[in-house]
């Protein structure tokens, strides 16, 4: 019995706080953290967020290290020091090493308690990718200031866009049982500077808002505190109707600006940090200001006036594009927009999707990045998979974000990229924030599999610094996710390099996108045409025809091009000047163009298919050389969806090809492999089941 006791103990040091011992089933994300004797810890002040550094210092080191000394910079001990640490800011972190108290010790310091925490997993980070402890010298402040997760997850348990299972938020149970989950969220979060979450779907159900719902976000909001995490609310507009009994939304009407001021003096007895509202108006059928011919400007401000003397914000989405309006979607958001710069109110923050369509496996950059200069631009990133194969498909996103976050906008000459943008330095904004759209439920691994893990990792470390390397990233995440057997490295960060590119070479190739099915965007279907709107059909975005295929956004079709600054414009304007990558988002080109490689446009294409294939063939190979390196859950697990999505990539290259050539009546190159079906079959298969539809 006795020793039965003490393997359960050892056991249980293995899960996070959870406290259930499922050694190798993902749980653990990439705070793996091996069982060992304490390391040395002292804390110079106390607080709840420098306990749960010190704990974490504590479980995460390993025995050997150094003794570890979390301090303020404001400590006299400290002070007395004289790092010289410049501009740490209030998150910002120093790690040294010195004497203190005649001591050797590392030092982790900052000007905040976060700071701290956000150093203590520097420490760690630095530990487990093989660093050393005792002489780390480690200096880094966050250039974003919110970095925040977007859930979409809602009442009934559901996740719009979700493949990891259920919601992690027990609505039901809540706010009476706290899962021990949420510390393990908010700890995986602080681990990589994420500090604020957006708890429930942008389709917001007005009920959130309603005393039962703030009580349940409340308990979520002290959980997360001492990690440095704020919640946020998505609000439906029309909620001073819904659950207010008011007659109207309208946002200048003094009863609606009222009702909401006394909803957020509610929220924020419950929550005195609440981080304010994020809101989807006018869009997609959601209501909004435009019902009562009031701007967006309108709208968010009056929110803005609710939340201000509280010191929150508003995150207000410009993803707006009308069912009814005849304008190419690409361009409906700046041309709604881009009026209303600098009539926002100081605390509005504009959330702005990567692209200017929604999520693609690529996407030119939106835009509306650097054409609001008077007004803060707030980043929207998808981390969940839901155009780009769910998560059974193996995709790294970090080369995605990196390619927007790298974009020139030329908004003021060259050099005035995304990431400038958003980071505020530009027109020097104070409040800069970036989201990304959460890919975690209740599946025991968080993401639906390990590799997802490395996009919710890789969103958090971009968003503390945009200037990180996807390979950088990739390796570090490896390194603490599977141990730093350089020949498990090797072989993982070789097969996430390419893997967003092979994803976008077998379902959208050179610019193409939006070739998902309805409605849940599960597999191919180029040749949908018959639903109501033009913008819902897949064969709307290709422009397919007898001649050639790809959108023409230049002065001769929609002029999308002209939404960007001159320089921009014009290399999008000229098919020969436009990267061949975006090729077909802005131009429509005859079928026998010739491409950069000598070849005309369509055996281009083709081999861009079959290259994607090839990839994730590639992957599997490499994968089953870790075989002997890798627990034997984890491993099978990656494999058998590595299986999934060699089968599921021939599905998108075969019925695309099919159907380009049912319009083109061009032959496949010689050697090319014939699809295996005919074009019927893959129009007649159904997915009514895919997941991630609830809403
Ligand atoms: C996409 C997605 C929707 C989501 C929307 C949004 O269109 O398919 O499920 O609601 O984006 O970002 O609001």
């Amino acid at each position: 019995m006795k020793a039965l006791r003490s393997l359960v103990a050892t056991l249980t040091i293995f899960g996070m706080t959870s406290g259930v011992a499922h050694a190798e089933d993902g749980y653990d994300l990439w705070l793996r953290y091996r069982p060992h004797p304490a390391a040395s810890v002292t804390v110079s002040q106390s607080s709840p967020t420098l306990a749960v550094a010190a704990a974490e210092v504590r479980r995460g080191l390993p025995t050997s290290a150094h003794p570890v000394v979390l301090a303020r910079t404001s400590d006299p001990q400290v002070a007395a020091l004289r790092l010289g640490l410049g501009a740490l800011g209030d998150e910002g972190y120093a790690i040294r090493p010195v004497r203190l108290g005649g001591r050797a010790v590392t030092l982790i310091t900052g000007n905040s308690d976060r700071a701290i925490l956000y150093g203590a997993f520097a420490l760690i980070r630095h530990a487990q990718t093989g660093g050393n402890v005792a002489t780390a010298t480690l200096t880094s402040t966050p250039r974003i200031k919110l970095r925040v997760l977007d859930h979409w997850d809602n009442l009934d348990g559901t996740v719009e866009r979700g493949y990891a299972g259920q919601s992690l938020w027990d609505w039901w149970t809540l706010p009476d049982y706290r899962d021990p989950r949420y510390v393990d969220y908010a700890r995986a979060n602080a681990s990589i500077g994420i500090n604020g979450t957006v708890l429930n779907n942008v389709n917001a159900n007005p009920a959130s808002l309603t005393a039962p719902y703030i009580a349940k976000a409340a308990a979520l909001a002290d959980v997360f505190r001492p990690y440095g995490i704020k919640v946020y609310l998505s609000e439906r507009f029309s909620a001073p109707i819904e659950i207010g009994g008011l007659k109207t939304a309208d946002p200048l009407d003094p009863q609606v600006a009222a009702w909401w001021k006394a909803k957020a003096d509610e929220i924020y007895r419950a929550i005195p940090d609440f981080g304010g509202f994020l809101v989807k108006a006018n869009s997609e059928g959601q209501p909004g200001p435009r019902d009562y011919h009031r701007s967006h400007a309108d709208g968010a401000n009056m929110m803005a006036a609710a939340v201000a003397p509280h010191g929150g914000i508003i995150m207000w989405r410009a993803f707006v594009y009308a069912e009814t309006n005849a304008e190419d979607r690409a361009k409906q958001a700046y041309t709604e927009f881009k009026p209303l710069d600098g009539k926002f109110a100081a605390n509005v923050i504009v959330q702005v999707k990567n692209g200017a369509i929604d999520f693609q496996p690529r996407e030119p950059f939106h835009p509306l990045f650097g054409a609001m200069p008077k007004t803060p631009l707030m980043m929207e990133f998808q981390i969940t998979k839901e155009y780009l194969g769910f998560a059974t498909h193996l995709a790294y996103l970090a080369p995605l974000f990196k390619e927007t976050l790298d974009a020139d906008t030329f908004e003021r000459g060259p050099g005035s990229t995304v990431a400038k943008v958003i980071d505020g330095s530009i027109e020097g904004h104070k409040l800069t924030g970036i989201a990304g759209v959460a890919n975690i439920g209740r599946d025991r691994d968080w993401s639906g599999s390990t590799f997802n893990q490395a996009n919710w990792y890789a969103f958090g470390r971009l968003a503390w610094d945009p200037s990180l390397s996807s390979e950088g990233i990739a390796r570090e995440w490896s390194q603490q996710t599977f141990g730093t057997n350089p020949r498990i490295t090797t072989a993982t960060v070789a097969m996430m390099a390419g893997s967003r590119e092979a994803v976008v070479d077998y379902m959208t190739p050179l610019g193409l996108a939006h070739q998902m099915a309805t409605s849940h965007h599960y597999g191919p279907g180029p040749w949908i045409a018959d639903l109501a709107r033009p913008e819902w059909n897949p064969a709307y975005y290709n422009q397919a025809d007898r001649a050639g295929i790809g959108f023409d956004r230049t002065a001769t079709g929609s002029n999308a091009v002209a939404q960007y600054a001159p320089p921009v414009a014009k290399t999008f304007a000229d098919p020969n000047a436009t990267p061949e990558r975006d090729l077909l988002w802005f131009h429509h080109v005859a079928w026998d163009r010739k491409m950069a490689s000598g070849r005309t446009l369509w055996p281009e294409l083709v081999a861009h298919y079959d290259r994607g294939v090839g990839y994730v063939t590639g992957m599997r190979a490499r994968w089953a050389t870790v075989k002997p390196l890798v627990d034997a859950d984890r491993w099978q697990k990656t494999a058998s969806y590595l299986a999934v999505q060699e089968r599921e990539a021939h599905w998108w290259r075969d019925a695309s090809l099919s159907y380009w050539m049912s319009v083109n009546r061009l032959p496949l190159p010689a050697g090319v492999a014939a699809p295996e079906h005919d074009l019927a079959w893959y129009k007649r298969l159904q997915f009514p089941f895919a997941p991630g539809q609830g809403k």
